[in-house]
């Protein structure tokens, strides 16, 4: 089969990345470490290692075991509510990390400086059209859109409709990669035709052999269909929940109960408002770590994106990218002239 037509659509993605295909791997906490970036890296994607809560130590240690690994470019994905972002920015430059991929919120001015001093390509969450025309006056050099079928923290949008909104207006200006929601290569191909530079999966990432989740983790993929990765329900106005889309286990139902539980004190007048919303936001804390890293399936967060019922079996990553190079090309070369 001819790739000259998938490499032609890809080609500018893949030379931002530095990489043979312009598909990332995208950040996911505890999963994406050396291990799994190394993988993907070597195999002719993008690996992006997640700091997620790391400090400056581990992040600096993480960085140099995947250099061991692989000699090809992979990037490091920050968060930018982490209170020690700067010195973060700081150990990537040590390291000279190529690409620096911001998740979290707008990212704070002198962050951004930081990481361009430094000569490294900054990419950016887009969630809206104003904020990619924003992300790029601040100085992004490509944005990432990440639409509501996504795996982990999630906005309102689907990734349809922001590829529609953002693609045709931003597309010419920077690279745009398009993320959630895609598990073949045939959507692969269809968002390179709309004008992607690339894409990024995370879901499908999850259970390749390289990858260090826990085999309930990854068992609970496999056995898993689209419609298990729900997003977090809140309950009531007055306790913010930030959107996750994760699998249904009995964690996210006994949180649905805790919201409610909350709301009868409050209504009640039994406890504060301050210190229900601080149990509601910290209810979470350390959830994804005892699913992936400890196998906890049934109260840790299986965070999982809509293409989960995508996912097959365990695989190397490698296989994993050749099915998703070769299902984009077919696509393609179906299509008429
Ligand atoms: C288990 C898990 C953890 C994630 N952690 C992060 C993270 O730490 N930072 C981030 O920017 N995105 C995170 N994401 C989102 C992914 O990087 C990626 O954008 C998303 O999975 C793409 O959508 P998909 O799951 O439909 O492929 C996570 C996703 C999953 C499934």
């Amino acid at each position: 089969m001819s790739f000259a037509k998938l490499d032609a659509l890809m080609a500018r993605g893949a030379e931002f990345l530095g990489s043979r295909y312009a598909i990332m791997a995208g950040a996911m906490t505890w999963v994406s470490e050396r291990n799994l970036v190394s993988a993907i890296s070597n195999a002719g994607g993008f690996g992006v290692i997640a700091c997620g809560a790391m400090e400056p130590e581990r992040l600096s240690a993480e960085i140099a075991a995947t250099k061991a690994l692989t000699d090809r470019p992979f990037g490091v994905n920050l968060i930018t509510m982490h209170p020690k972002l700067a010195e973060l920015i700081a150990v990537c430059a040590e390291h000279r990390v190529g690409h620096v991929v911001l998740a979290g919120g707008l990212p704070p001015g002198g962050a951004i400086d930081a990481i361009k001093a430094a000569g490294a390509k900054l990419m950016c969450f887009a969630p809206a059209l104003a904020l990619a025309k924003k992300l790029v006056r601040s100085g992004a050099d490509a944005l990432v859109i990440e639409g509501s079928e996504a795996g982990g923290h999630i906005g309102p949008v689907s990734t349809s409709v922001l590829a529609q909104e953002i693609l045709p207006e931003m597309a010419a200006q920077l690279p745009i990669f398009v993320a959630g929601g895609i598990g073949r290569g045939s959507a692969v191909a269809a968002y390179l035709e709309m004008g992607a530079a690339g894409v990024q999966l995370g879901t499908r990432f999850v259970c390749a052999t390289e990858s260090v989740a826990h085999p309930n983790f990854k068992r609970a993929f496999i056995r898993a269909s689209a419609r298990d990765a729900v997003a977090s329900v809140q309950v009531d106005a007055r306790l913010p929940v930030i959107p996750v889309r994760a699998l249904r286990n009995a964690g996210t139902d006994a949180f649905t109960a805790k919201q409610r539980e909350m709301v009868g004190h409050l209504d009640a007048g039994s406890v504060e408002l301050a210190e229900a919303q601080r149990q509601i936001e910290h209810y979470w804390a350390g959830a994804l770590r005892r699913a992936v890293v400890d196998g906890d399936v049934e109260h840790g967060s299986l965070m999982a994106g809509q293409s989960v019922g995508m996912v097959t079996r365990e695989e190397p990553a490698a296989a994993i990218i050749e099915g998703l190079v070769g299902e984009a090309a077919a696509a393609l070369a179906e299509r008429r002239e």
